[in-house]
């Protein structure tokens, strides 16, 4: 019999839920119609994307009009990032972000500064928050848009949206988040969030790849960065993705209907940090233990390669990740533990289980006591100190 592969990487992405699977394929071969074309077909799929859109709009606490259909997390980021600074009335105006963002976001901000925005990234603390009164600060009367995600991909903190987004607001500043990670782990609720503009990315809660949304609220003035037809109100022209936006409201269903899972994968979570810190010296938890994620937990092992470390892990079919998936193979220490000011020695040697439905609770303990003969196991083969 094959080993279990123990699947602890989450927040890269999940397995499609085979219920969500099934209701893409029935729309996929029965719902063919383009939903813009004027037969029965067509207005039989029109139906469909409405429904769908309309279930969307419910889980989080938004109205259907306010929902765009994408095709990833990195497009509806860019999308908020360039849809408000190519307003109009924007040019040359100020985005406020913060150094931890995902690179959807980071190299937008790189992006626009070239392109002659003013741009202000602010600093995080060594657990990655930042001070809201730092954030009010950096606020400028030209301020367009402010953007801060809603919890970290690689360390999980987790920012005080609905705090900086009033702070934005009395200023006049549009606020966006990026709340990929933060679906199907923590609320997310629009207007408890406060916020104008929010993405999220389906393959990150058990639905399919190639489904972005995001949530632009009633009377923000967005432009489109994709031109052609009047699909999504014209602001993301494109025909639909019927299967995969029926496929996105049936994972939302299903987190609706299972709110102890958050509690189920953080008690897995708690159990790993809690194995490796009482049986392993020089090791540094990365993030905010108070406001964390529930699934995520970085680590930082001293004296070890996190690529050698992942890499004995998959030998043993644990799959793990060094930092967020897009860093993987590029081999750059992450910018996020870079910017929490993480010391060399656990930079090098980070790694990020996220827990989620592929797992157990005895998934917890074989992690554990594999990381552990492995960090020892290289920590004898390895010149540097622990
Ligand atoms: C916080 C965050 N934002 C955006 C993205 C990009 O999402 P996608 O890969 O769907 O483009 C990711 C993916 O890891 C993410 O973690």
């Amino acid at each position: 019999m094959s080993q279990r592969i123990i699947y602890c990487d989450h927040n890269s992405t999940t397995r499609t839920d085979p219920r969500v699977a099934e209701v893409m394929h029935q729309a996929a071969v029965e719902i063919f119609g383009n939903p813009s074309s004027g037969h029965r077909l067509g207005q039989q799929a029109r139906a469909l994307l409405d429904k769908s859109r309309s279930q969307i709009a419910a889980y989080i606490g938004a109205k259907p009009s306010e929902i765009i259909l994408t095709g990833t997390g990195s497009e509806s980021d860019n999308l908020a990032i360039f849809g408000s600074l190519n307003a109009p009335d924007a040019a040359g105006c100020h985005l406020l972000t913060v150094a931890t963002e995902h690179h959807a976001i980071t190299h937008s901000a790189d992006w626009a500064q070239r392109h002659g925005f003013e741009v202000t990234i602010l600093p995080v603390d060594s657990r990655g928050r930042i001070d809201p009164d730092d954030f009010a600060r950096a606020l400028k009367p030209t301020t367009r848009l402010a953007s801060v995600m809603l919890a970290n991909n690689e360390v999980g903190t987790i920012h005080p949206i609905a705090q900086l987004a009033t702070i934005a607001h009395e200023r006049g500043v549009l606020f966006h988040t990026d709340a990929v990670q933060a679906m199907g782990k923590i609320p997310v609720d629009v207007n408890d969030l406060k916020v104008d503009l929010l993405s999220l990315a389906a393959h990150k809660f058990y639905g399919p790849k190639g489904v972005g949304i995001l949530y632009v609220r009633s009377g923000t003035r967005l432009a489109s960065i994709i031109h052609g037809g009047g699909q999504e109100t014209g602001r993301r022209p494109g025909t639909e993705n019927i299967p995969g936006v029926v496929g996105t409201a049936e994972a939302m269903r299903i987190i609706a209907d299972d709110p102890q899972e958050a509690a189920r994968v953080g008690a897995m979570a708690k159990d790993l940090r809690y194995r490796l810190a009482h049986q392993l010296d020089g090791i540094e938890f990365f993030g905010d233990p108070e406001n964390c994620l529930p699934n995520t937990v970085g680590v930082g092992f001293g004296g070890v390669d996190g690529e050698s470390l992942a890499i004995a892990l998959d030998l043993k079919c644990i799959c793990v990740s060094t930092g967020s998936a897009c860093m993987t193979g590029a081999a750059k220490p992450s910018h996020v533990l870079q910017a929490m000011g993480v010391s060399e020695r656990f930079l090098r040697g980070s790694i990020r289980f996220s827990f989620g439905r592929e797992n157990v609770p005895a998934d917890a303990a074989a992690i554990a006591d594999t990381v552990i003969a492995e960090v020892q196991r290289l920590r004898k083969m390895s010149p540097v100190k622990v």
